[in-house]
C-alpha cells in the first residue's frame, strides 16, 4: 500500500493547507485509514461507522479486537446522534475539558457505530481533540472518527509523524504530518455511569484537575494490578521499547545501576530529567524535560522511549516521578513500558 503524506501547520492555514486536508478526509470517506495529530498523541483515523473501515485500523495496528477504540468528534452537535443519555456531570465535565484530553465514556446509541469500534459493549468512548488540524479534519470527513494511538501494538504511541512513519508507511493510506503534539501522553478516560466517576485510564487531564470540577472520583483500582482492569485496553503491554526497562526507585542511585550493568557487559542507556543527567555517564543518555516540568516530561517521554530502540543499549534505566497530576499518567505509561520492573 502506498502511504501518503500531508504537511500542513499545526494552526491550519486556510490557503496552504485546506487542499491536503481535503484530500485526506475524501480517503476517510472512502473508509481508507488515515493518521492524524491530535494534542495527545497521533491517532490511526476511520470512519467509525464503517466495518470495513475499522477493520483497516485493527489490521494496520495489529490490535486485538477485545480492545475498544475512541470516537472523536469535531463539535458538540454530534453528541447527540451517537450516545443514549447525557448527564449533569457528563456536560459539566464537557464543558470545562472539551477541546481537550478526556475521553467520557457514554451509553452508545444502537446502531450508530461499528461493532468493532465498541468491541460488542453497550458504551463507547468519545472525545474532542484540542487540536485544529485534527477537528478540521474531521469537521471535512463529515463523519466521527474512531481512532486508538498509530502505533504498532505494543509500541510506544507515536509523538510526531515520523513516529507513525517508522510504525505504519506501507501499512496506512496517509498520514497527515501536523507537527509534534501537546501533551505527549493519550487522554484521561473516564466513566460516569457510576457513583462516583471512575478514571480508567489517568492521562492529559488530571484527577485532581478532574475533582475541581465535579468532586470526589475513584480511579479503577486494577490500573495498579494485574487483573482485569474495566478498560479494556489497560490489560496489554504497551509503550514498550525493544530492549528490557527497569524503574529507578531513586534517582541518586542511577549510577550505581549503571555500573552494576556495565560490569555485566552490558550496553546501559537511561531515561532521565536533565537535573539527574548532570554527571551521569552512560552509554546513551536521553533527557526528558525537568523535575521541576513534568508537563515536559510527559511531552517528551515516548520519543524518549523510543529513541532507545535506534541505538544497541540492552537495558534501560527510568527516573520516576511522585504520582499524582499529570505525573500518574507518566508513571502508568513507565510502569506499562517496564512491565513492571522495578529497582531500588
Ligand atoms: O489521547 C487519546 O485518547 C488517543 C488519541 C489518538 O485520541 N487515543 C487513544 O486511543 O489512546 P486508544 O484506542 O489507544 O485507547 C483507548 C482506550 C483503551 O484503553 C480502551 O480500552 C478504552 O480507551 N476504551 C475505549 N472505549 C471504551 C469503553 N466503551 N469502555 C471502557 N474503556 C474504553
Ligand atoms: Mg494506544
Amino acid at each position: 500500500m502506498d502511504t501518503k503524506r500531508w504537511t500542513v501547520d499545526s494552526d491550519v492555514d486556510k490557503k496552504t493547507d485546506y487542499p491536503q486536508l481535503e484530500e485526506a478526509a475524501h480517503f476517510l470517506q472512502r473508509g481508507h485509514v488515515v493518521a492524524f495529530p491530535t494534542e495527545t498523541v497521533y491517532g490511526l483515523g476511520a470512519d467509525a461507522t464503517s466495518d470495513a473501515a475499522v477493520k483497516g485500523i485493527f489490521e494496520a495496528k495489529g490490535r486485538p479486537s477485545d480492545n475498544p477504540l475512541i470516537v472523536h468528534i469535531s463539535s458538540l452537535d454530534e453528541l447527540d446522534s451517537l450516545v443514549a443519555e447525557v448527564t449533569d456531570i457528563e456536560e459539566q465535565l464537557m464543558k470545562a475539558f472539551w477541546p481537550g484530553p478526556l475521553t467520557i465514556i457514554f451509553p452508545k446509541k444502537e446502531g450508530v457505530f461499528s461493532n468493532l469500534v465498541t468491541a460488542d459493549l453497550n458504551s463507547v468512548g468519545i472525545r474532542m481533540p484540542a487540536h485544529p488540524v485534527a477537528l478540521e479534519l474531521i469537521r471535512l470527513a463529515g463523519k466521527p472518527l474512531a481512532a486508538p494511538s498509530a502505533n504498532t501494538s505494543g509500541k510506544p504511541s507515536p509523538t510526531t509523524a515520523d513516529h507513525v512513519a517508522k510504525d505504519l508507511t506501507g501499512r496506512v493510506a496517509g498520514i497527515v504530518d501536523g507537527g509534534e503534539t501537546g501533551v505527549g501522553l493519550e487522554s484521561t478516560v473516564i466513566d460516569c455511569t457510576v457513583s462516583p466517576p471512575m478514571i480508567l485510564r489517568p492521562g492529559g487531564v488530571s484527577k485532581e484537575e478532574i475533582e475541581r470540577c465535579i468532586g470526589e472520583v475513584d480511579i479503577d483500582p486494577s490500573l495498579k494490578k494485574e487483573d482485569a482492569p474495566r478498560s479494556p485496553g489497560m490489560k496489554y503491554t504497551h509503550y514498550a521499547p525493544t530492549a528490557p526497562m527497569f524503574l529507578v526507585k531513586d534517582a541518586r542511585s542511577i549510577q550505581e545501576h549503571i555500573n552494576t550493568f556495565v560490569a555485566e557487559g552490558k550496553k546501559v542507556g537511561v531515561l532521565v530529567t536533565r537535573e539527574t543527567a548532570v554527571n551521569l555517564s552512560a552509554d546513551f543518555v536521553r533527557v526528558c524535560g525537568s523535575k521541576t516540568q513534568l508537563d515536559e516530561v510527559a511531552r517528551q517521554l515516548y520519543g524518549g522511549i523510543r529513541s532507545f530502540n535506534d541505538t544497541d543499549a540492552d537495558v534501560i534505566l527510568a527516573e520516576t516521578y511522585p504520582d499524582d497530576g499529570i505525573g500518574r499518567a507518566i508513571m502508568n505509561r513507565l510502569e506499562k513500558a517496564a512491565g513492571q520492573k522495578w529497582i531500588d
